[in-house]
């Protein structure tokens, strides 16, 4: 099959014949939207570095919620902006946390739109650090527990599916085994099995206000040069039984996204960060990119990659498109 008989050009010529070639789809049902859920009432303070989120109080969170299952996107997944923190980040598992009143409110009025929580401590800690602070370092073991204790405040409080992102060790399994001790056997954990040390991060730490307060991540997310350890996270995973896989970032990271596509069986997710987010808004602001379409491509390569979810700020923008 050589030029001149064959002849690619042929199957682009108009697009009907596109569409019925098209390999890839970017669907309403791919999608997750983030949303930061502050302390207080009558909040809505945009977020500088990420124009269109916003940090709201609990009963603007709802109406958020609301629009968001309106547009046909399936799920939210949560953080939370607490009162107080503490070096033990006692909001991050209290029945009366931030989180858990958010989950509380959004089930009441929107039930059927599926929340997802963050499970971390990096919110709720004084320090910043993703959990509990020993000898200058975050100390695996004693943070299992209290990971452990949210997850289980998140899931008594109606959350569908709990989201570990702080990279411990066992985590997974540690979750597993309180949610199933404690009546929640079909609450699935989506795992942020793969999460890079990245500079992506910078917006989502203003918006969560969660930046380290010294030091950096790094002694527990990835190191960004790292393919085979990515595998190897993954299928400790699997093994301590999560229910999706997540890579974070996406866009530096599709190689990662089809590896764990090619080697695993479980649903796996795209996390498009807030640093690639903003990039888009940025270039889109001034003029050099058109910021819908560079967003549409962007979500499409993702799932072409391999993602069968995405976790994306531009989810309400993506599922307009995609009704037009
Ligand atoms: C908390 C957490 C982070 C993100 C999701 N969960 C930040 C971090 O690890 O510093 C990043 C999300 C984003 O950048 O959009 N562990
Ligand atoms: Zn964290």
């Amino acid at each position: 099959m050589y030029f001149p008989e064959y002849r690619a050009r042929r199957l682009r010529r108009n697009e009907n014949i596109r569409r019925m070639v098209r390999e890839t789809h970017l669907r309403v049902d791919d999608l997750i939207y983030p949303m930061f859920s502050a302390f207080g009432k009558g909040i809505k303070k945009e977020i500088p570095s990420m124009p269109g989120i916003y940090q709201q109080s609990i009963e603007n969170i709802v109406a958020e919620a609301r629009e968001v299952y309106e547009l046909g996107i399936p799920a939210v997944i949560l953080f939370g902006i607490p009162e107080c923190k503490d070096a033990m980040g006692q909001d991050a598992y209290s029945e009366t946390g931030i989180i858990q009143e958010t989950i509380r409110a959004i089930k009441a009025e929107v039930p059927e739109l599926t929340v997802i929580t963050d499970v971390c401590m990096c919110e709720y800690t004084d320090h910043g650090h993703c959990g509990v602070i020993k000898d200058g370092d975050v100390d695996n073991d004693e943070t299992l527990k209290l990971l452990a204790a949210e997850a289980l405040s998140h899931a008594r409080a109606g959350a569908d599916i709990v989201a570990p992102s702080d990279m411990m060790d066992g985590r997974v399994a540690a979750i597993r085994e309180i949610l199933d001790a404690n009546g929640f056997k079909n609450l699935p954990v989506m795992s942020y099995a793969v999460k890079y040390a990245s500079a992506y991060y910078g917006p989502f730490r203003d918006a969560a206000e969660s930046t380290p307060q010294f030091g950096d991540r790094r002694s527990y997310q990835m190191d960004p040069a790292n393919r085979v350890e990515a595998l190897r996270e993954a299928e400790l995973d699997v093994q301590e039984c999560a229910d999706f896989l997540m890579v974070k970032p996406a866009l530096a990271y599709l190689d990662i996204l089809r590896d764990l596509k090619e080697r695993f069986n479980l649903p796996l997710v795209a996390y498009n960060v807030s640093g690639e987010y903003s990039m888009i808004k940025a270039a889109a602001a001034k003029g050099w990119i058109d910021g819908e379409r560079v967003m549409m491509e962007t979500l499409l390569g993702m799932k072409r990659a391999g993602a069968d979810l995405i976790i994306t700020y531009h989810a309400k923008e993506a599922a307009r498109v995609l009704k037009k």
